[in-house]
């Protein structure tokens, strides 16, 4: 039973709502409702919310998970972001895959029968490298997957004109994965310099919308400053967008960047964790038959975080298929934990995978997008 509001982890809810959540069954989807989840730290609580979100995401979506191989395309990025390990400011090693090593492990993807592909990357406008994301598509396209259809590419390449979104969508992209990062707008100004903006980033989201991608998007989790009624508003802004998928995982901090660096308190990592959990279950509840991603940044809190995130309502993992040597430079935040066993322990579990299918979330399904 949850009885206090202003809670050790960090987690604040702005107004002082007093409640005491005696059960799931008080549970209400509205701000005050979700937010009052959020804030509550009992385990019981807990866990029996990401167990009934799992019940939810049997009964409206079906027990499969679907895979998308994850290829980490660049770490060069023209934004600077005040969390990220890898912003233009910060030394570290950069690098960019060939378009050759896209390509074999593309072809990797397709032989254990991923069903799609991720190409997630950081943020860049130059010609040259929008030239090779077009290439690069067609040739993923017309990869020969047997019995299957052609591989499902998402992408994940940030803020990019209109134009260069249809240019992608045109040559064989149909979804994409912008995080709006934080939805309240006075939050995204805190996380980010200044001369990023929170209205051409919800203008990108509507302009991929408006093309006919599957625009999927999120945010973090724990971050510095965050209140529960951020998070709360969170998934209340993924519902208003409509959005057919959400990735969106607890905030690592990295220790050179400017928001580690003001010494800004955050959950604890035992928190934020719970926090991803609960923010994957209370989705689940709200928006049932979307896709919604494990994501990588909880298997670096929990060595099985993802197969939990599983059981919590989620239904997409992205196997990381980035070649080795060139992943450990992916440095979003520390990751050094990372593994892939994910997939086996899941599979071990009895749960089905959607081996070569592109798993499109069944919410446009439905509405006949
Ligand atoms: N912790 C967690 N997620 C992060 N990202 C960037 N930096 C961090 C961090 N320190 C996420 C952002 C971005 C995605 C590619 O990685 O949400 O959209
Ligand atoms: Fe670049 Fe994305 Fe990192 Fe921001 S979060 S600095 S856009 S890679």
């Amino acid at each position: 039973m949850c009885q206090s509001v202003m809670l050790h982890g960090f987690v604040f809810l702005e107004e002082n709502i007093s409640f005491a959540l005696m059960d799931l069954s008080e549970l209400t989807l509205d701000r005050e409702g979700l937010a009052a989840a959020i804030a509550c730290e009992d385990a019981a609580f807990e866990a029996a919310l990401c167990e009934e979100a799992y019940r939810v995401k049997v009964a409206a979506v079906g027990p499969e998970v679907y895979l998308r191989g994850l290829i980490e395309i660049s770490n060069i990025c023209t934004k600077n972001c005040l969390y990220c390990g890898i912003r233009r400011d910060i030394r570290c090693q950069r690098y960019e895959l060939s378009e050759e090593e896209v390509l074999s492990a593309a072809r990797l993807a397709a032989s254990r029968r991923f069903g799609s592909v991720v190409i997630q990357g950081g943020e860049r406008s130059d010609a040259a490298f929008i030239r090779k994301i077009t290439r690069l598509l067609k040739a993923i396209k017309s990869i020969d997957t047997g019995d299957d259809p052609p591989l499902g590419i998402t992408l994940s390449l940030g803020e990019q004109p209109r134009e260069v979104y249809e240019e992608w969508f045109d040559a064989g992209a149909h979804r994409y994965l912008l995080r709006i990062e934080s939805s309240n707008p006075d939050l995204y100004r805190r996380i980010h310099p200044e001369d990023h903006s929170y209205d051409r980033r919800l203008r990108a989201l509507y302009d991929l919308k408006e093309i006919g991608y599957h625009a999927g998007t999120g945010a973090m989790i724990g971050t510095p400053f965050q209140t529960a009624q951020d998070m709360a508003d969170d998934l209340l802004f993924y519902k208003k967008f409509d959005t057919p998928m959400v990735g969106m995982g607890p905030y690592n901090p990295h220790p050179e960047t400017p928001l580690t660096l003001t010494g800004a308190p955050y959950p604890s990592a035992e928190r934020r964790f719970a926090l991803g959990l609960k923010m994957i279950a209370l989705l689940r509840l709200l928006m049932p038959d979307i896709n919604i991603a494990a994501a990588t940044a909880l298997e670096v809190l929990d060595p099985h975080g993802r197969e939990k995130g599983i059981l919590s309502g989620a239904n997409v993992i992205m196997p990381n298929i980035t070649p080795r040597e060139q992943m450990v430079k992916y440095n979003l935040y520390d990751r050094k934990s990372l593994n892939a066993s994910d997939v086996l322990d899941i599979a071990a579990k009895g749960i089905p995978i959607g081996y070569g299918l592109w798993g499109d979330s069944k919410h446009l399904a439905i509405e006949g997008k």
